[in-house]
């Protein structure tokens, strides 16, 4: 098993001589004031709770959007911020931007045009000229900043996600011997979906100006090289998941994102999280026989909430017995709140509870709860201890690294999770009662199942997917990426075999 020490030699070992520089529009620590001192939490997602444990065992530079009311109180005199705050292990750079330009390069291109554009989920994406310009202009901003960072020392820059389509382009363009990685954190589309993007081909000419791009599944590296070759004059080769474009050549490579699966597993065997499971046993009545189930999510329309909360009413239309007896919580943090899709999607989720609640709840039992705020981890760990089942129903998701993080406070080895078949983590995750988000009676077929389901099963199925995770946690990964980031940067690409696209 890969861990943060394997990860902090090999990075010693291979690439001492470089500077490591990382780059994503969220920032791993958000400060705010707290009885007059600024204090540091991380915001919700996968990417930033996957990135952060690399960061701490390679140190470095993270670059990223400041979000945080007070991040500036935070900052020593050069404009960086010491991170993690109580372990500081590596340095936070931060670009502010003004509301206009979050509003058009974050808010506008990235998340109501790239977003929908590369998940299916039925949402139409919006392309506008003005908001794309602020695109550009963004980009180049992170480019001025990483070139800064960079100060012609050798550097690697990894960037992240969907944000910064152009930035590889922009700091190729500038210093043509870094050595450049991204990878992308949700879906990749084929070329027919692609094609309704009018800015498709700058996309792509930006993402070749990297190295190695990573995606989550080998379907996904597939999609891209098809996109390449339908749209650019490029050389393609699918077997070896290469691009020649511009005199250049970007290796492209399946690396499923993972969790930190030692620390969640120690964190869900702390007295912290058993006194929490203790309160939440109380506050929820499983201590009275009660049965919890749950989801978590970042509220997007993509994961599937609405269709999840569908599935558990017909669970207690069609299987009375769960009445007054198990307690669904959809618990997670709201996001993207300006656009109108998510202010959308927070009224229908409201809408169903409050129709499930009102058919069947009665006095003293609410058959769904409801907590769209950030908890402390610990109540989050609690949670996942405590839940019979854990339900993640995306419509379309690169991972799903809730699914992962159930798995590993799993403990117990008890519990059963319910993932959807369009989540990248149902790949991994063979484990787990596989749905169709679509398809509501299977899935509430699948919640009866789960509750249904004896120990010895529930045991056999979560040790499989422990092994599964602890195998391939962060570090795992971090490091494949970090040795094909080297592999790519040599002019020979020594050592690549023809296993190219598969993960
Ligand atoms: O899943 C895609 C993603 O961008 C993650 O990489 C990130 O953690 C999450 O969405 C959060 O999104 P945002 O930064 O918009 O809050």
């Amino acid at each position: 098993m890969w861990t943060g020490d394997d990860l902090q030699r090999l990075v010693s070992r291979e690439l001492s001589d470089y500077r490591l520089i990382v780059v994503s529009n969220r920032q791993p620590y958000v400060f705010r004031i707290e009885n007059g001192a600024p204090r540091g939490q991380m915001p919700p997602g996968g990417l930033t709770a996957a990135i952060d444990p690399l960061m701490r065992a390679c140190g470095g530079t993270w670059i990223a959007q400041s979000s945080g009311a007070d991040d500036r109180a935070a900052m020593d005199d050069a404009g960086r911020i010491a991170v993690p705050p109580d372990a500081p292990a590596y340095h936070m750079r931060l670009l502010n931007l003004s509301e206009e330009e979050n509003n058009g390069f974050y808010y506008g291109f990235s998340n109501e045009g790239l977003w929908p554009l590369c998940h299916i989920a039925y949402t139409e994406p919006m392309f506008d000229s003005e908001q794309y310009g602020f695109y550009q202009s963004v980009n180049r901003r992170f480019a001025d900043l990483v070139l800064d960072e960079i100060n012609d020392d050798p550097a690697i820059v990894l960037i992240q996600d969907y944000h910064l389509a152009l930035l590889p382009r922009y700091i190729r363009e500038a210093n043509p011997d870094a050595i450049i990685g991204q990878f992308w954190h949700i879906p990749w589309p084929n070329p027919d979906i692609l094609r309704i993007c009018p800015w498709q081909d700058e996309i792509l000419d930006g993402m070749l100006g990297n190295d190695l791009l990573g995606f989550h599944l080998s379907g996904d590296c597939q999609n891209f090289l098809s996109c390449v070759e339908a749209n650019l004059d490029a050389q393609v080769d699918p077997a070896y998941g290469l691009i020649d474009y511009r005199n250049e050549t970007t290796l492209v490579r399946p690396f499923p994102i993972s969790i930190d699966f030692a620390s969640l597993d120690n964190e869900a065997r702390s007295a912290e999280v058993a006194d929490e499971m203790a309160r939440l046993s109380r506050e929820l009545g499983l201590h009275r026989g009660r049965i919890l189930g749950l989801g978590i999510d970042r509220q997007d329309y993509t994961k599937g909430i609405p269709h999840r909360l569908r599935a558990v009413e017909r669970l207690f239309e069609k299987w009375p017995q769960y009445r007054g007896q198990l307690v669904f919580l959809q618990a997670g943090a709201a996001s993207r709140t300006n656009i109108n899709s998510y202010m959308q999607l927070t009224i229908d989720i409201e809408a169903t509870v409050n129709r499930i609640n009102e058919r069947f709840g009665h006095d003293g039992w609410q058959p769904v709860l409801y907590w769209p705020t950030s908890l402390p981890t610990a109540t989050f760990s609690a949670l996942r201890r405590l839940a019979s089942f854990c339900a993640e129903s995306s419509l379309h998701d690169g991972m799903n690294l809730v699914a992962k993080e159930y798995v590993a406070s799993r403990v117990d080895e008890d519990g059963v999770l319910i993932l959807s078949a369009f989540a990248g983590a149902a790949q991994e995750l063979t484990g787990s009662l596989i749905i169709n988000p679509y398809a509501t009676e299977q899935f509430a077929d699948a919640i009866h199942q789960a509750l249904t389901m004896s120990e010895t099963e529930r045991r056999i199925r979560m040790r499989q997917m422990r092994n599964t995770v602890q195998e391939n946690n962060i570090y795992k990964w971090a490091g494949r990426i970090m040795m094909h980031l080297m592999q790519a940067s040599t002019p020979d690409h020594a050592g690549l075999t023809s296993t190219a696209t598969t993960a």
